[in-house]
């Protein structure tokens, strides 16, 4: 049984002088997001009788209502990260703007702290996703256009998945991924409160018979998605020759986690219902950090057309479509919208 400090101290071990120092900010970082992810699975067991249901009366900046257990996760988070000597800001899917925490931090730290809200009241699945990327003004206070960052830039990414057990999966960069063990998951022991790594080098396979999509706004797709679903609706009746299956968690960590699992393509695309949104999923704390997982993974992740993690931020809340996971199913969505 390998605890999650033991892999820890496994990676500072073989860690290169070069990045020694940042790689083990980035450890404490992640141990500072999975205390806070064992207080959420805590309130989430509770569920009803700790108060976390329920609308919390405001909005955030995107204009969506606040969950009460939107509120509780991003405050959780926001303290403890805050306090983190590594972490120079934060920025969450609930906070307008940027938050400045340790002008010594070489790290930036964004996260969705509770993805899913719909599915807290119903006892369903949520999560947590978080990005890491480096702070390059250190000693300067932190704001929104220093996270404007590509994907490619992380350092390291993943979430915390509350099923049925809690879970957390991440992967570090290429670069800090000293023993090479690609995307890594680990199961909260409930008993002696612990993560153990459960599994590395997960590996999506490149074809499935599997998809996630909510066909209830097929209408507002463009052509070349309806063409697609279409297509594998048809099944071993029409041009794929096979026939698929459809699964929505309603949480992406959820419809995520079962690709990095049992693969599968995972997709919120561009609609028409408002021509000023992108797509319903936020590049930064959403698209980025799950497009480093499944790439890492060996799966595919665009906006239907472009590589996710090449995109130059202009907003910490932008939108973006996502077209995620088997790789030649990506492709293929990839190959209709350049016809
Ligand atoms: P959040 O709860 O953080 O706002 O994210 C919800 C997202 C994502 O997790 C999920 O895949 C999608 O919204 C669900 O959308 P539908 O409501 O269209 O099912
Ligand atoms: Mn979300
Ligand atoms: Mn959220």
């Amino acid at each position: 049984m390998t605890t999650l400090n033991d892999y820890f101290q496994s990676h500072l071990n073989t860690a290169s002088t070069d990045n020694h120092s940042q790689k083990s900010a980035v450890i404490d970082v992640i141990n500072t997001i999975t205390t806070v992810g064992k207080e959420i699975t805590e309130l989430l067991r509770k569920g009803a009788l700790a108060d976390i249901h329920g609308e919390a009366g405001a909005e955030n900046v995107q204009g969506e209502q606040q969950k009460k257990l939107d509120v509780i996760a991003n405050d959780l988070l926001l303290n403890a990260l805050t306090t983190n000597k590594h972490c120079a800001g934060v920025a969450s899917e609930e906070l307008d703007d940027a938050t400045a925490a340790n002008e010594a931090g070489e790290l930036l730290v964004l996260f969705d702290p509770l993805d899913g809200s719909s599915n807290i009241d119903i006892n369903m699945p949520t999560g947590t996703i978080f990005s890491i990327l480096p702070y390059n003004n250190k000693g300067q206070t932190v704001q929104n256009s220093d996270f404007l960052q590509k994907g490619t830039e992380q350092l390291a990414a993943g979430y915390l998945l509350y099923g049925s057990s809690a879970m957390l999966a991440f992967t570090f960069s290429d670069a800090l991924d000293s023993d090479n063990d690609g995307v890594v998951m680990f199961s909260l022991n409930p008993t002696s409160g612990e993560f153990e790594l459960v599994k590395k080098n997960i590996a999506i396979d490149e074809d499935t018979k599997e998809y996630a999509i909510n066909a209830s706004n097929y209408r507002h797709w463009l052509p070349p998605m309806q063409q697609y679903i279409d297509e594998l609706l048809a099944g071993t009746t029409g041009s794929r020759g096979k026939n698929f299956n459809t699964r929505w968690v309603a949480a992406m960590v959820g419809d995520v986690h079962r690709i990095l699992c049992r693969g599968g393509i995972f997709i919120y695309p561009k609609d028409t219902k408002d021509p000023s949104k992108a797509g319903k999923l936020r590049l930064m704390y959403e698209a980025n950090p799950m497009s480093l997982l499944i790439e890492r993974a060996g799966g595919a992740s665009t906006d239907a057309v472009n590589r996710i993690m090449d995109y130059e931020p202009t907003d910490i809340h932008q939108r973006v479509a996502v077209v995620l996971g088997a790789k030649n199913e990506v492709l293929q969505v990839q190959q209709l919208h350049k016809q």
